[in-house]
Order: C-alpha cells, then structure tokens, then sequence
C-alpha cells in the first residue's frame, strides 16, 4: 500500500546492480511513493543491462558514475538536475566493494593497495557525493542523505575484513557531513545499519550462509530483508523524520542489542 510519502521528491539512488540489491528495491518503493529520481552505477556495472529493467519500471533514467570520481560525480549531479527539473531532495549511497574480500585475501594478508580501494569505494565516495552536492548547491532544504552500513564497524565479526573498517569511516562520514550539511541547508544526513541481507555483496563474504541464519536467530524481530530495508529509506526520505540526523540507525530486528537468544543457546546445550 503507498501513501504517497515521497510525492514530488526529486532524488539519485546509487547502487542498483539487479534485482536483490537493496538499491533496487528502494527505487520500486520510491517510484511507488511518488519519488522522481535518477539510477546510477558504475560504467563496469552496467554491462550486465540489469538497471535497464528498473530504468523501466520505474520511469526514470540512468547516468552512469564511478563514485570514486569526482568528475563522474560532478557529470551526474549536473545532469540529475536537468533531468528532474530541479534540485533533489534526496540521495541513497548503497555502495560497497573490498577487492580483498572478494578474492578472499585473509586478514593478516591484506593487500594495501586494495585496501585503499576498498575505502574509496565503500567510504569516502559518500564523502565525495557531498562534498560535490554542496558545491553545485545541488540538495534543497530539509533534503536527506542516506547510506546503508553494517554492524561489522562496531563488533568485530569474521571475514568481514576490511570492510569494517570502511563501515566505521562511512558511519563517522555521516556524522561528520550531517552536521555541516544541517548547519548549511537543514539537509539531514544519516546511515541505515541493515541485517546481512542475500545480495551480490552480501554474499561475498565467506560464510554468508550460516553468518545469516545466525543473526536472524540472534534477533527477536528476525533480520529485516531488503524490502523493508526499503521501507525505512522511503521513512527516511520522507518529511516524517525532518529531525533525525547524524545517526547510525540499526535496522537488524533487535541483533545489535541482543545477548543470547534461547534458539542459539539450544544449540549449546
Ligand atoms: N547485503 C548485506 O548483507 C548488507 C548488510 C548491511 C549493509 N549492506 C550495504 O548495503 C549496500 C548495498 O549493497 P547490496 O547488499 O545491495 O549489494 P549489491 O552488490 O547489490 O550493491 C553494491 C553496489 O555497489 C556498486 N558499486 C561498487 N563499486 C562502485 C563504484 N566504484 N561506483 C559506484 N557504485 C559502485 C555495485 O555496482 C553495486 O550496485 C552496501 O553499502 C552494503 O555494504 C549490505
């Protein structure tokens, strides 16, 4: 059912591969709510012509970017606003890649170089997203600016590897830009802490499997999936939440607070 929470929103959403990214779904329930917005991936990405489906579905159109590039960047902002008319009331990042992760580089073996990689893309790409948005005065008033996280950047959990690390900076990126950004335009800036949801990054991480099935018996609520990942983006893009900024806000069914759960016990004993 919608209500018609994002109607006449203007906004770019980041990281639709196919048809699990939370990405993805976000956009089905932003066009559902009344959004306008422009898709956007990396060139490499976009090979696989999947976006082109959701281009479709939801009538808008894509620009490609790296967000790593600055000028890619800059291109996709500048052609965003032509493309919408304006300028936009909101942004979702949902970007993250470790080139050690994915070719199962152990911990204690990590190659620094992709490390760095791991931090550009995942991290400081949300930095770079801002910092051009600002200076292209690109987000209107009361605009919000949203990425998706992972506990891994406050509990240590295997294989997570560098990742955590570029979590903990995306998290602190939030804080950092949320305030500057609420003290220059009221533009709220804010990261969703998601479940381990099955995705194309999800899955990379070794163990994914159990690693899921773990947390959703860790959680009273069980895991959130990626639909209602999605819902709580729309929340958050919405004039409902005006107020929040500069949180980390856990959307994982009660994981993050949770000690013991009787059906993980019951396996000890
Ligand atoms: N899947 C999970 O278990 C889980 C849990 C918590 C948080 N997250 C986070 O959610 C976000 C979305 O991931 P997902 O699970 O939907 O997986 P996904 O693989 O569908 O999405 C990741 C996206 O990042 C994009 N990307 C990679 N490098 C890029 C670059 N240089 N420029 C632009 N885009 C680039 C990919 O093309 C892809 O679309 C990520 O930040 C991820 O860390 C995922």
């Amino acid at each position: 059912m919608a209500y018609n929470l994002l109607k006449g929103k203007k906004g770019i959403i980041f990281g639709a591969l196919d048809e699990n990214s939370i990405a993805w779904k976000v956009a089905l329930k932003a066009h559902e709510e009344g959004a306008q917005f422009v898709l956007t991936n990396a060139p490499i990405a976009m090979r696989m012509g999947e976006i082109n489906k959701l281009a479709a579905q939801t009538n808008s159109q894509i620009v490609p970017a790296d967000a790593t590039s600055i000028e890619d960047l800059d291109n996709l902002v500048t052609k965003s606003m032509e493309i919408l008319g304006g300028k936009i009331d909101f942004i979702l990042h949902s970007i993250g890649m470790s080139p050690n992760v994915r070719k199962d580089k152990s911990y204690g073996d990590l190659n620094y170089e992709w490390f760095l990689k791991t931090l550009d893309i995942s991290a400081l790409s949300f930095n770079k997203v801002m910092q051009v948005a600002e200076k292209k005065d690109a987000m209107n008033e009361w605009g919000s600016i949203l990425a998706l996280t992972y506990i891994a950047a406050q509990r240590t959990l295997p294989d997570y590897s560098d990742m955590a690390k570029a979590k903990a900076a995306l998290e602190s990126i939030a804080r950092s830009y949320g305030y500057r950004y609420g003290k220059l335009k009221n533009v709220r800036v804010n990261t969703i802490s998601q479940s381990p949801t099955a995705t194309t990054a999800g899955k990379g991480i070794a163990g994914f499997g159990g690693f899921m099935e773990f947390a959703d018996k860790m959680s009273p609520l069980g895991n959130a999936n990626a639909e209602e990942c999605a819902n709580y983006c729309v929340a958050m893009f919405s004039d409902l939440t005006k107020k929040v900024t500069m949180q980390n806000l856990m959307h994982d069914g009660g994981f993050s607070t949770t000690g013991m759960t009787e059906d993980v016990l019951a396996k000890f004993n």
